[in-house]
């Protein structure tokens, strides 16, 4: 089963591409989970999810009742003892939003001290992912923000693939070198780069030559209408024409054939 978690620089398509592999994994008839772990989330954009619907999409982190329950602490506070180990088997049956065939899951920032505080909603968040990781038999597309430092070892270890976006440029290439660095010291080697917003063969080109051996797994275009799909709130597949999408269909078929 494939389990990917999508990182790469800010804005370079992450969510684009990470719904965009959910889509199509729930149009094949695959079961999916999608996961919003971008503080600043919107994966339930690029889904196709109408804002005046996602006033009933539960963010975990921000749901203070749960975190009390379910790690024994107070959501917020610091200098607590709670539970390391909450139970969360339940989470993602109780709380993800359904849409076009994928279930979506958002995280939610924890306040104050980032992903790896140690704080309750951190806590329940990281038992939360490793969960999904490690014990649920679906395919799972995990958002990230840049980083995956977050992610803890045992979570790293059932990740399937590691799908890195850059565009063209030297900024977006740095970040994907970083990623990369961060995934070996946690012993992640399965990495996959999505090349996007490609507008000629000089930066297809440049790109590739900027990323000596890793593996390019798909190369999309920037395309105006997948632009202005964001600007509508209209899912990513369908601001994809043709070409696209069969582009899409490739990578996932690529995904699924080496990483799942
Ligand atoms: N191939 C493309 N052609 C044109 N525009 C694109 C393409 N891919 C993504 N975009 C646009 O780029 C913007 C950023 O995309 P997206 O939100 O997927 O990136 P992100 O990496 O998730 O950003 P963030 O770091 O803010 O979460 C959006 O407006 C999106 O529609
Ligand atoms: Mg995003």
């Amino acid at each position: 089963m494939m389990k990917i978690a999508v990182s790469g620089k800010g804005g370079v398509g992450k969510s684009t591409i990470a719904a965009g592999i959910a889509l199509t994994i729930a149009r094949r008839g695959g079961s999916v989970l999608a996961v919003d772990a971008d503080p600043d989330a919107n994966l339930a954009d690029a889904l196709g999810i109408p804002r005046a619907a996602q006033g009933s999409i539960v963010t975990i982190a921000r749901h203070r009742e749960l975190v009390e329950e379910r790690t024994g602490a107070k959501a917020g506070e610091y200098g607590q003892i709670f539970k390391l180990n909450p139970t969360v088997s339940d989470i993602a049956d109780d709380y993800a939003y359904a849409h076009r065939g994928v279930s979506l899951l958002v995280l939610g920032a924890v306040k104050g001290g980032g992903a790896g505080c140690a704080c309750p909603e951190s806590s329940l968040l990281r038992a939360l992912v490793q969960d999904l990781v490690l014990r649920r038999d679906e395919t799972l597309v995990m958002d990230m923000e840049a980083g995956i430092e977050h992610l803890g070892r045992a979570t790293v270890r059932g990740v399937t693939a590691l799908v890195v976006v850059v565009e063209p440029g030297m900024r977006s290439v740095e970040t994907v070198k970083r990623i990369v660095a961060m995934a070996a010291e946690i012993g992640l080697a399965r990495i996959a780069v999505v090349v996007n917003k490609v507008r000629s063969d000089d930066d297809e080109r440049y790109l590739r030559e900027s990323l000596p051996g890793l593996d390019i797994a798909a190369s999309f275009p920037f395309s105006d209408r997948l632009l202005a799909s964001d600007r509508d709130g209209v899912a990513v597949i369908d601001g994809m024409d043709d070409g696209m999408r069969a582009r899409l269909e490739a990578l996932v078929d690529f995904l699924e054939g080496k990483y799942s």
